[in-house]
């Protein structure tokens, strides 16, 4: 049987969650893919309307399937836990079941169980504020949309996942070196996904033998960076500065994830593995 994957964090094609779900599919597995509820309609009618059937083109020519779209705010665990603003929200009442738990249940009914499990998504709103000027609000709610919501998502879909599976994060190095402008405590959330990542890698690995590593990737211009606002700088530095002086593709983070995900990586976890041209090893710039 061929395995199955769900990639929370698709909502375009240009983001490192659609590189990867392209490099699983290319490898042989069935997808289904969480979106941000704000993000849904635009998605699902994008991906009807065939705007993104150019990248959708594998390998072999055909073109990637996504099974199933599940709505997925990543911030709420249960529905006891969504405040009545959000719930009455017109970008929110429209969908259902979009808690971490609530996707879940879902994927467990319709599919029974799932191979490998993909966080892709991060959210900060006081990213483009130095942390000495970030709010309580702002830093618990880049932990809580950026960390937290991994730890949710393996503790729910750990009981629905098969023995030998795999679960991957994005990271970035801002959590060991400091980066200015990555703020609003996004650089304290990665720190923690890298933390937890050894920490889960430990207690999925005892208890359901799942392995879990974090891939540290370097710059892209998805949507989100580009909401940071200093994209285009780290592109270029990391061009200058890299080991590898060539712009980084999702593709190539993408491959990584599958190689992860594999069995050729049976003995990797609690790992963070760089996919990033190498910077990560220079001390200086030259
Ligand atoms: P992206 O914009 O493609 O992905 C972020 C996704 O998170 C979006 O689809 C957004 O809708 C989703 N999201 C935000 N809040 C959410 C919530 N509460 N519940 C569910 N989904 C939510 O951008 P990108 O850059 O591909 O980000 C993916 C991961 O890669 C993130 O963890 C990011 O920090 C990481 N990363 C990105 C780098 C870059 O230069 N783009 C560098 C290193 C790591």
């Amino acid at each position: 049987r061929g395995k199955r994957a769900f990639i929370a964090g698709v909502a375009d094609d240009n983001g490192y969650g659609w590189a990867i779900a392209k490099a699983l599919a290319a490898a042989g597995a069935e997808i289904l893919v969480g979106t941000w509820v704000p993000a849904l309609n635009i998605f699902e009618s994008s991906l009807r309307r065939g705007k993104f059937d150019e990248s959708r083109v594998l390998p072999d020519g055909s073109l990637m399937e996504i099974t199933k779209v599940y709505p997925l705010d990543a911030v709420f665990d249960n529905l006891e836990d969504v405040p009545e603003d959000v719930k009455t929200n017109k970008r929110y009442s429209g969908s259902s079941k979009w808690t971490v738990q609530e996707v879940a249940e879902s994927v467990k009914q319709d599919f029974g169980s799932i191979d490998i499990l993909v966080h892709s998504l991060a959210n900060g709103p006081e990213v483009s504020k130095p942390l000495l000027e970030t709010s309580r609000n702002g830093y618990l709610a880049a932990i809580s949309a950026s960390s937290y919501s991994y730890v949710s998502l393996l503790k729910h879909f750990v009981p629905i996942m098969n023995p030998g599976g795999a679960s991957i994060s994005l990271t970035y190095i801002a959590s060991e070196r400091i980066i200015p402008g990555y703020g609003g405590g996004m650089s304290s959330a990665k720190a923690a996904l890298e933390s937890d990542t050894r920490v889960l890698a430990f207690e999925a690995g005892r208890k359901h033998k799942i392995r879990v590593n974090t891939i540290s990737a370097g710059p892209l211009r998805s949507r989100a960076a580009k909401a940071i606002g200093f994209i285009d700088m780290m592109i270029d530095y990391s061009l200058e500065n890299a080991p590898l002086q060539k712009e980084l593709t999702a593709e190539e983070v993408g491959n990584a994830a599958a190689f992860l995900a594999s069995p050729l990586a049976s003995a990797i976890t609690g790992a963070v593995v760089y996919v990033d041209n190498g910077l990560n090893a220079m001390g200086v710039g030259v």
